[in-house]
């Protein structure tokens, strides 16, 4: 078990440099089954989100080599179907071995995967696809038996989800005839991805929309990518630089993605200054309250709702934050509010009443965003956070500690 202490209150200066994006790295890795050849992908983040998507792999008979941040899969020597329900549990991208297991090998056994608890998180879509496909889904428990003769090309609707379109993305690139996904998510990780299906030769037409045109090829050969910058790793240490910046630049990023976050911040006039690959932000006293709803991409994406929460707590004005894509994405706002914030919770709705003053208190890390948003209470805050089941934190935020620190964060983790 590890604990985060931080002592509050002081202003970060200095550049944090993006890491590749967890989202888009955790299904690049599994797209390695579908070829015939060797995958290089660098840029990956160290997060043991990965570690346990390389342990999968592994596990299934894949030869990983890692070099700094570059991985090498060669999946020509996988021998398994079968994933156990304690590595499908570690991460909720497990589920991505599904459609790249079935995908290539028509054969795939595993349980509901893990991940964050902020709501149900069904993976039904996942599964009817499957089956629109011509694969039989039957289930025992929790586990889960995916098999097909044949995968055979045609309509599917996924209505925006990230995983699903991705999953269904590796099932039609090596089935027969031609494979539309309607409503398909347009996430920048999941370009990334489709990119490199094209890299190995993948036949998909209208990457960046919601309609995906999937014409089958015969087999996939070895191919590279790098993994974009990570958009909500970004977000995070912007929204630090609202709450404590001073010349805090964030770099290595693409803007462009966080053009929701970047508009938002501009109607709260917090003072933001957009370069090529990188923004500069200045802690301003006072900031404007605001009115924000989470959306799929290009809207404001759900990652940053709970650091954002945070942010609003200190405004000069009440600010409501309305969840649309998790029933129970909540559970920083009770931590928030022992450490003097004044949030109530109507239906999906935060009503956010600001300023309050954030005081250090002992808070827990229910899952991976609430825990960002109390590293960014616990930034401002005065006084002493300690934050308690940190591993939340370190399974998506790939050195966090050493990146707040060396910007001039007191910040410390330690075993217990
Ligand atoms: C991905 C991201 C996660 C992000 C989310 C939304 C990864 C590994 N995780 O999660 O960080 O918060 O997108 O941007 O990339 N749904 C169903 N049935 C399904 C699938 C989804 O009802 O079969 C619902 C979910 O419960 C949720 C919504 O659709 O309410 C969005 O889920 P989805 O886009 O699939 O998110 P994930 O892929 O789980």
């Amino acid at each position: 078990m590890k604990q985060i202490i931080i002592e509050g209150g002081h202003p970060l200066h200095g550049k944090i440099v993006v890491s590749g994006a967890k989202n888009s790295a955790v299904a690049l890795l599994p797209s390695a089954i579908l070829c015939d050849g060797v995958v290089t992908i660098d840029n990956v983040p160290m997060i043991s989100d990965i570690e346990a998507i390389k342990e999968i792999l592994v596990y299934l008979g894949a030869k990983v080599e890692c070099e700094n941040d570059k991985i090498t899969i060669d999946s020509r020597t996988i021998q398994n179907r079968v994933i156990p329900e304690s590595l499908a549990k570690k991460l909720r991208a497990s589920y991505y071995f599904m459609g790249a297991l079935l995908g290539k090998f028509k054969k795939t056994e595993m349980s509901f995967p893990g991940g964050c608890s902020i709501g149900a998180r069904p993976i039904d879509l996942h599964l009817k696809g499957f089956e629109d496909l011509g694969a039989k889904v039957s289930s025992n428990e929790n586990q889960y038996l995916v098999q097909a003769t044949k995968l055979i090309g045609t309509d599917l609707y996924v209505k925006h989800s990230v995983g699903a379109t991705v999953n269904l993305l590796f099932s039609s690139v090596l089935a027969d005839g031609i494979t539309i996904i309607h409503d398909a998510a347009k996430e920048p990780e999941i370009t990334n991805v489709v990119e490199l299906l094209q890299n190995m030769g993948a036949n998909i037409s209208g990457k960046g929309t919601d309609t995906l045109v999937i014409h089958g090829v015969e087999t996939l050969h070895g191919a590279s990518i790098s993994v974009i910058p990570d958009r909500i790793e970004a977000g995070t240490y912007i929204i630090a630089g609202a709450l404590c910046g001073n010349q805090l630049e964030i770099t290595n990023i693409n803007p462009e993605h966080l053009n929701s976050l970047i508009d938002i911040l501009q109607k709260m006039q917090a003072d933001i200054t957009i370069l090529k690959d990188s923004v500069i932000m200045n802690h301003k006293e006072t900031l404007l309250p605001v009115n924000i709803k989470t959306e799929v991409y290009p809207g404001f994406p759900t990652d940053l709702q709970q650091p954002m929460t945070t942010l609003l707590t200190t405004v000069s004005g009440n600010s409501t934050l309305e969840e649309t894509i998790y029933e129970n994405r909540f559970k920083h706002v009770s931590y928030l509010n022992e450490m003097g914030a004044s949030i109530k919770i109507e239906d999906r709705k935060l009503m956010i009443t600001a300023p309050t003053k954030l005081n250090g208190k002992t808070v827990v890390a229910t899952d991976l965003r609430a825990g960002a948003s109390l590293i960014l209470a616990g930034l401002s805050a005065l006084g002493e956070t300690t934050i308690t089941e940190v591993e939340h934190i370190l399974r998506g935020y790939e050195n966090i500690i050493e990146k707040l620190e060396n910007v001039g964060a007191k910040i410390k983790l330690e075993e217990i």
